[in-house]
């Protein structure tokens, strides 16, 4: 039996036939946070839209700054309800919140709806709200919530089903998504990587976040890698050339050999976009500041700067850099005409809860 929908029989109600009384244990309100995560190789298609099962694999950075942080409370409500940044979530964000609590709550076998508290630490407008950190935090939150207790691999193939980088975001640091193989999706799981230094410690790298534009992304990434797939000619030699990327990011990272996976991480995040941009009709992410940017970036690294950058579904380029650079790098790329903004991460844990009242 599940804790929020436990029933406990009063005693001396037990009277033959008539129903016994019975109180509600009160909900439990759960907070987890989770950081977002910027891929080094990049997922772009589904081999599975149901189950949102990758084509590929995947491998990422998750950051100790733009998380979320989300609190799930299963009550009596007639519905699920969201609270988003402060304010009523519209009906798409709160349906789509509550198909993943519909799962949640087939595994914990109850029934309540659930009050979702969720807030992004991301600046406000700056388009880089995040789905991983968002369903990695709902997913800890609300099987926690609902009584469950779910081993990692489990908790990533249940956030991956919310969004595919979320599976990334349960784990801190250097994390790899697998494409998997069976059909229901249970071995389309993220891991930390093993490979984070000789002494086992995490790699302290830098990602600096260049903010080139306001207002949320041209077409969410859900919508434009289906449009990839399906007009794209160059969809699969995309998808056919992520698995060497893959292999060559895991050992550059075992190695701790910046320029190496910066390499790969150009060349994948290039991959995806020249993917995207031949898609009928073209799904065009950057504007005239990620180019000078890109610019900018290749201009440090001429002039002796190991930074390598890569883009996401979205026109802001994050630069990967080391720790001592970073603060360079980023007065390089504030400078650049249409940056508005810069942050400086670095690598960060994973999921985690941070709270939960009775
Ligand atoms: C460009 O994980 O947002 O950031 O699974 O449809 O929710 P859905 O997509 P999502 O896509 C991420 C795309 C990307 C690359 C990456 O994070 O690997």
């Amino acid at each position: 039996m599940t804790l929020p929908d436990a029933v406990i029989a009063v005693a001396g109600t037990r009277d033959a036939g008539a129903s016994a009384a019975r109180v509600q244990v009160p909900a439990t309100a759960v907070t987890a946070v989770a950081g977002t995560n910027i891929a080094l190789v990049k997922y772009w298609g589904k081999r599975d839209v149901a189950l949102n099962l990758p084509a590929t694999g995947s491998l990422s950075l998750t950051l100790d700054r733009l998380g979320t942080r989300t609190t799930v409370a299963f009550d009596d409500g007639a519905s699920d309800r969201l609270i988003l940044d402060g304010a009523p979530a519209g009906d798409a964000a709160t349906a789509r919140v509550s198909a993943f609590l519909d799962r949640v709550r087939a595994r914990a076998e109850i029934g309540r709806r659930a009050l979702v508290t969720s807030d992004n630490s991301v600046p406000t407008a700056a388009g880089l709200a995040s789905s991983a950190s968002g369903f990695a935090a709902l997913a800890l939150a609300a099987t926690r919530a609902a009584g469950l207790t779910l081993s990692p691999p489990e908790l990533s193939a249940l956030a991956r089903v919310g969004s595919g980088s979320a599976a990334r975001s349960i784990f801190g640091g250097f994390a790899e998504m697998a494409r998997g193989e069976r059909a229901d999706g249970s071995d389309a799981v993220a891991h930390a990587l093993p490979e984070q230094g000789p002494d086992g410690a995490s790699w302290d790298v830098r990602l600096v976040i260049a903010i080139t534009a306001k207002g949320p992304k041209a077409m969410g990434s859900t919508a434009a890698m289906t449009h990839t797939a399906r007009t794209s000619p160059f969809y699969d030699a995309w998808i056919a050339s992520v698995p060497a990327d893959l292999i060559a990011a895991r050992a550059a990272i075992a190695a701790r050999d910046l320029p190496a996976l910066g390499v790969v991480a150009e060349r994948s995040a290039l991959r995806m976009h020249a993917a995207a941009m031949a898609a009928d009709p073209a799904i065009i992410y950057w504007n005239a500041a990620t180019l000078a940017a890109i610019a900018r970036v290749r201009a440090l690294r001429d002039a002796g700067t190991p930074v390598f950058f890569t883009i996401d579904a979205g026109p802001h380029l994050k630069a990967l850099c080391r720790a001592p650079d970073a603060d360079a790098v980023a007065a390089a790329l504030r400078a650049v005409p249409g940056v508005s903004e810069t942050l400086i991460a670095a690598p960060g844990p994973g999921a985690r809860v941070v709270e939960a009242q009775p």
